[in-house]
């Protein structure tokens, strides 16, 4: 059997060294081939320093994309660098998978990209809410005004659909099932909150309109093939299937309390199975 352990919104800069310790041996538990993580790992200089710790402590091979806390107190550009840097440094076990496909089984492809909240879901440029993002992300906080703010928000879930579309196209040509890793939820449907898809003043910072157009086009061009996309970011549980051969499962999280999201058996049979109690899904 080969499996995969899920795990997303860490914030590992929320937790205490029993905690860490907790989430660790969980980990153990699972004994999983490797951990597929889908952002939101710290901030920034402190999301590297708990990636490279996550890796000594664990010596797994981890997948990752980044979330939007992971560049926190930074530019997109010197985060991405700074991660890129770490990565080269621990070839054989830290892979972030922005622009590349890689083989997890003979039948089984895997990409990703982190994905951002495009502003383009329900209420768009119309919604109220004001994250920290706004004023802690460089790229965000140097807007002028808030139709800056919304046209950099697009131009960043553009340059996801970007980074994505090739590699899903390659990845599709080349095995029956891929697996995507994105930190946003690709879909209104998918970003819940609570049990629900979140309101129309949160859909445009929770879902990315531009990949999930993306992996729609990509699952209608190849129906004899699978697509499964795990993400976080809105932090609440839940299981999302836009058509027959696309489903996307979004991860919870607490702050301070950090779980494993998933145990993923990628051979023989594919299934995924959440631990957290009282959660159900197919
Ligand atoms: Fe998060
Ligand atoms: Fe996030």
């Amino acid at each position: 059997m080969i499996t995969a352990l899920w795990l997303t919104d860490l914030h590992l800069d929320f937790v205490d060294e029993e905690t860490w310790e907790r989430l660790i041996a969980d980990c153990r538990r699972h004994d999983p081939e490797c951990i597929l993580l889908t952002g939101d790992i710290a901030t920034s200089r402190d999301a590297r320093s708990w990636l490279r710790r996550l890796s000594d402590t664990f010596p797994r091979p981890i997948y990752f994309v980044l979330g939007n806390h992971d560049y926190y107190q930074s530019s997109i550009l010197e985060t991405e660098q700074m991660m890129d840097v770490l990565c080269e440094n621990r070839a054989d076990r830290l892979h972030r998978l922005d622009g590349r496909v890689i083989r997890l089984t003979p039948t089984m492809g895997l990409v990703g990209c982190g994905g951002w909240g495009d502003g383009r879901a329900g209420a768009g440029v119309n919604s109220n809410v004001d994250l920290s993002d706004f004023e802690v992300i460089e790229d965000l906080s140097r807007s002028r005004d808030k139709a800056a703010l919304f046209k950099t928000l697009a131009r960043l879930g553009d340059r996801a659909a970007d980074l994505l579309k090739p590699v899903l196209k390659q990845a599709l040509a080349e095995f029956p099932h891929v697996i995507v890793l994105t930190h946003v939820p690709p879909f209104m449907q998918a970003a819940w909150h609570q049990g629900r898809p979140s309101d129309s003043d949160f859909a445009p910072h929770f879902t990315c309109i531009a990949t999930g157009q993306v992996l729609l086009d990509a699952a209608r061009r190849h129906r004899n093939k699978r697509i499964t996309v795990f993400c976080g970011h809105t932090h609440s549980p839940g299981f999302h299937t836009p058509i027959a051969n696309l489903e996307v499962h979004t991860g919870g999280a607490d702050y301070g309390r950090p779980c494993v999201n998933g145990l993923i058996q990628l051979e023989p049979n594919f299934s995924v199975s959440i631990p957290r109690p009282g959660v159900a899904f197919p």
